[in-house]
């Protein structure tokens, strides 16, 4: 299971796509984790608002491009940034009432997880076929 330090490492190796925008995202996303994970307190608070915020325009972007090219796969994919941005919403709510250590965890563990494993799969199908697209 990756870390947040192993999702920087290998991500020229691991999560560049080919489609720079998208590219561009990710990099500001583990960039924006790490950073929330350094940080406490109000801090804490200001970071997972930013990453929050950042997720919803990261989703909406590829959402957008999906729908651009009637991509077959385009369903199953936004299901799963769904349940990512209800988790987020869930979390926001606990870090406010200031629990942050549940947060934490998430972040920690099951997100990176979860981004090795969607930006690898899903991200990659949709961004073949941006490029096939293009290309044609
Ligand atoms: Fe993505
Ligand atoms: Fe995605």
């Amino acid at each position: 299971m990756p870390g947040v330090q192993q999702l920087r490492d290998k991500f020229e190796q691991e999560y560049v796509l080919g489609v720079s925008q998208i590219d561009q995202i990710h990099h500001e996303f583990v960039d924006l984790l790490a950073e929330t994970l350094n940080s406490a307190g109000d801090d804490f608070k200001r970071m997972f608002q930013r990453l929050w915020e950042h997720t919803q325009l990261h989703f909406f972007e590829e959402e957008a491009r999906m729908a651009a090219f009637s991509f077959a796969g385009q369903d199953a994919h936004k299901a799963d940034h769904d349940r990512i941005l209800k988790k987020m919403e869930e979390l926001s709510a606990l870090v406010a009432a200031g629990d942050h250590a549940t947060a934490l965890d998430w972040l920690a563990s099951d997100l990176p997880d979860w981004f090795d494993k969607h930006t690898r799969t899903m991200d990659g199908a949709a961004v073949a076929r941006v490029l096939q697209c293009e290309a044609s």
